[in-house]
C-alpha cells in the first residue's frame, strides 16, 4: 500500500510513521513520498534519516489554501505516485473538493482534539482554555468539511490538575504518535 505523506511542520507524526515503517509495524504500507508546502519544513530531514524521497511542493501564493495551480501541482505529483493512502500528517492547508475528489476515501488527517470537539487551528490550546478534563486526537478522512470527515479512530488524553498547557501539548501529541501509525497500519491491512 503506497502512502504518501503531506506535512508542513516538524513532522513527528511523519517521523512516528516512519519509525514504525522501520520496526515492521506499518502492515504492508510503504511511505513513498514525503510533500511539504513549506520549503524549511522539518518533516523534509526525514527523507534523509529514512532513505524515503522529500520534497516541497509550491502551493502558490496563499497561506492557507492553494490557488488552482498549486492544486493542480500537487494532485499531478501525487497522482503520479499511485497512492492507496495520503496522510495530512500537520498539513496546515485546506483542500477543495478537486483535490479531495481526485483521491476520494483515500485521505487522512490528524487533528489534536477529540472532534467534533475544537476543530480548526490551535485544537490544545482550545481545549485548555475550555477546561474540559478529557481531550486527545482524531484520525479521519477528509471531505469537503474542515476537520469534519468520517472518524477513523480516537485517542483519549486526560487533563490532570498539575497538568499546564505545555505537558498538555505533550501528551497530545504522544497519543498522535501512536495512533497514526496505528491507523496506518489497520487501514493496509483492510486495503
Ligand atoms: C499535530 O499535532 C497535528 O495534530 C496538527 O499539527 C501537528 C503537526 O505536528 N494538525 C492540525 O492541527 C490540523 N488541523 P508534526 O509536524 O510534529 O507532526
Amino acid at each position: 500500500m503506497n502512502v504518501v505523506i503531506l506535512g508542513s511542520g516538524r513532522g513527528s507524526n511523519a517521523e512516528a510513521i516512519l519509525q514504525a515503517q522501520s520496526a515492521g509495524q506499518l502492515g504492508c504500507a510503504t511511505v513513498v513520498q514525503i510533500l511539504s508546502d513549506k520549503p524549511a519544513a522539518g518533516i523534509l530531514a526525514l527523507g534523509e534519516r529514512f532513505g524515503v524521497p522529500a520534497s516541497f511542493l509550491d502551493p502558490g501564493p496563499f497561506k492557507t489554501k492553494f490557488d488552482e495551480t498549486g492544486e493542480r501541482r500537487y494532485v499531478e505529483r501525487i497522482r503520479s505516485l499511485a497512492p492507496d493512502l495520503v496522510v495530512l500528517a500537520g498539513f496546515m492547508r485546506i483542500l477543495r473538493p478537486t483535490f479531495i475528489d481526485a483521491f476520494a476515501g483515500k485521505i487522512i488527517n490528524l487533528h489534536p482534539s477529540l472532534l467534533p470537539s475544537f476543530p480548526g487551528l490551535d485544537a490544545i490550546g482550545q481545549a485548555w482554555r475550555r477546561g474540559v478534563k478529557v481531550t486527545g486526537c482524531t484520525v479521519h478522512y477528509v471531505t469537503a468539511e474542515v476537520d469534519g470527515g468520517p472518524i477513523i479512530d480516537q485517542a483519549v488524553v486526560r487533563i490532570e490538575p498539575k497538568d499546564t498547557l505545555e505537558s498538555l501539548e505533550k501528551k497530545v501529541h504522544a497519543a498522535e504518535h501512536a495512533l497514526l501509525p496505528a491507523v496506518v497500519a489497520a487501514l493496509s491491512s483492510r486495503a
